[in-house]
């Protein structure tokens, strides 16, 4: 019969959309609940001993051993450039959702604000921290911040995850 196969063949592409179909609903569920990739881990211990040496080592010269960062922050200097400002809760560093702290450490400012020509004194950390030590970094900053600056920025990520997945 040639029936037969056309029928047999309907039959698979249908079991075959089914679980392509179920595999695609499955997959966005997983997006909603699965933590964003690069979120930071305030309250890791672990995360936060490795943090606390690669600020000392990596960031303290610039932003400050307390993260008060550097005198005058707001205005440029003679070289047209800004200072670095402050990590604690007097600073801007804050308003940033762990996904812009993490792509402004890595990848640098210019990218993140698409302007390749934007100059500033803060180096790009791709290539020199890993992943998971910017993570632990951007924690160990996070971790310092009194406990109604660390709500505002986990009510900012809430925020920004929201309006991603608009
Ligand atoms: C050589 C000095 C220097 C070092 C070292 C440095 N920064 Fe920066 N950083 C800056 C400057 C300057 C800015 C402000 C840049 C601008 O707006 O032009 C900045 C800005 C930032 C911002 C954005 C803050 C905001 O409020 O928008 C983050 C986040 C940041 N730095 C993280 C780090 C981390 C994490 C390290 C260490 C791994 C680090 N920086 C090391 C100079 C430095």
């Amino acid at each position: 019969m040639a029936l037969k196969p056309l029928v047999l063949g309907a039959a698979g592409l249908l079991a075959l959309l089914l679980v392509a179909g179920a595999g695609y609903f499955s997959l966005r569920a997983g997006q909603r609940q699965a933590p964003p990739p690069h979120s930071l881990r305030p309250d890791d211990p672990q995360v936060l001993r490795v943090g606390a040496r690669i600020y000392a080592q990596q960031c303290a010269a610039c932003h400050g051993a307390e993260g008060e960062g550097q005198p005058s922050w707001r205005d440029r200097g003679p070289d047209g450039l800004l200072p670095a400002p402050p990590h604690d809760a007097s600073g801007h560093t804050w308003h940033h959702p762990d996904e812009q702290l993490f792509a402004i450490t890595k990848q640098g400012l210019a990218q993140l604000i698409n302007q390749p020509d934007y100059r500033t004194a803060m180096p790009i950390y791709g290539g020199v921290l890993s992943d998971d030590e910017i993570v632990a970094v951007l924690s160990w900053i996070k971790a310092q911040w009194p406990p109604e600056i660390r709500r505002r920025h986990d009510e900012i990520n809430i925020q920004y995850r929201q309006s991603l997945s608009r």
